[in-house]
């Protein structure tokens, strides 16, 4: 077959997927084992990452009926920015290992739907290239680095390209252990740099003996000595709103608000602590604390419209997507990570209209039964 045949084929399957599982399947497909090992994986065991999926079904709905729900607004916004659905991209690193048009496809998508991409720190892509073709939806994710002054620069240049907001990731001092990635010794091909924060040369050059090559990397970059009381060093950089992803706890959330920050509710994915609590199952505490004070965002298991109306219950903003939006670049490109956004968007209306909510005001914790568990009757 040759590849134009090929690739319609595909966008054909694409089409037809009636779920994020079935884009999933499509995306895992064409991935190979580096990428895909490195995109899977959660730290040790994976009991977050499960956790993350398996939390959002223990919490039931309580619909209500006989409410005119000839039309449902799905509509909201973050930070002024309105949104379509509340729905956006989670920071994730490399999209070149999933397609070669790499965040520029991710950003166009998010643009085209009305949603907003969170570009990684990592990515294969320049700041400047990803915030023009994102058209003003999205937001820049930051890792501190030891070296402050390419902090500073990068901070200056997402400012410059148009990100919206600073997504500073606190949960990561040093990456957790993915083993599959430490096993096959996950690299980044040679034909993909991280332009951000180096040059090809200098990742290409990392090397020892054993393990991930991005651990090893993250190793030397990453400051690992940044407490609460730098933020106020960060904050003098910018004029961008920031967000702390990584948040887990009321503790933190309340440190977050008094420091003039935004909340993103993040376990990274199951890939940090592993056994750490869901991101669903942080959210109430931290909602609790932050009591309408600053925006809340959530990240990590979401993969149905329910589990989105769900973390809107209690307290959340928007939710971000991380695997699925890969699995739909790795699908498609552009137009996989716009089936994905799509199918969500449309899953969301239809389980608004099925518990009768107009729109997402009328989404509280009334909504919502928590299925008993042992640790918490
Ligand atoms: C990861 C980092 C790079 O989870 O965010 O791999």
């Amino acid at each position: 077959m040759n590849t134009t045949a090929s690739t319609e084929v595909h966008l054909e399957a694409l089409q037809q997927a009636v779920n994020l599982a079935e884009i999933e399947t499509l995306g895992r497909a064409r991935l190979d084992q580096n990428a895909l090992d490195y995109y899977v994986s959660g730290a040790n065991d994976g009991h977050t990452l499960r956790a993350n999926r398996e939390d959002f079904a223990r919490i039931r709905l309580r619909p209500r009926m006989l409410v005119d729900v000839s039309r449902v607004d799905t509509s909201t916004s973050v930070l002024g920015l309105p949104l379509g659905f509340p729905v956006g991209v989670a920071p994730s690193a490399f999209h070149g290992l999933a397609h070669p048009d790499a965040e520029l496809a991710t950003a166009r998508a998010a643009a085209g739907l009305g949603s907003v991409m969170t570009l990684s720190t990592f990515s294969n892509t320049p700041i400047a290239d990803v915030g023009q073709a994102a058209a003003g939806r999205f937001w820049f994710q930051l890792y501190l680095l030891g070296d402050r002054e390419l902090s500073r620069e990068i901070i200056a240049r997402a400012g410059d390209s148009g990100a919206r907001a600073l997504v500073f990731t606190v949960d990561a001092p040093y990456l957790g252990r993915r083993e599959a990635n430490e096993r096959h010794r996950f690299a980044l091909p040679p034909h993909l740099s991280a332009p951000n924060v180096a040059s090809r040369e200098t990742l290409a050059g990392v090397e020892t003996d054993t393990g991930s090559q991005l651990t090893n990397y993250f190793q030397n970059l990453v400051d690992k000595s940044f407490t609460w009381n730098d933020l106020d060093w960060l904050r003098a950089q910018t004029e961008l709103p920031i967000i702390l992803k990584g948040i887990l706890t009321a503790e933190d959330a309340e440190l977050a608000v008094q420091h003039g920050c935004h909340v993103w509710v993040s376990n990274h994915g199951g890939r940090q602590l592993d056994t750490a609590i869901s991101a669903i199952g942080a959210l109430p505490e931290i909602a609790d604390a932050v009591a309408g004070r600053a925006e809340i965002y959530l990240d990590g298991g979401i993969s149905r419209g329910t589990d989105v109306i769900k973390a809107v219950a209690l307290g959340a903003r928007a939710v971000f997507l991380g695997r699925p939006a890969l699995w739909g670049l790795a699908a498609g490109g552009e137009d996989g990570v716009r089936r994905v956004l799509e199918l969500l968007r449309e899953e969301v209306r239809l389980a608004l209209a099925l518990s009768g909510k107009q729109n997402l005001g009328q989404v509280g914790p009334d909504l919502l039964r928590m299925e008993t568990s042992p640790l918490h009757p």
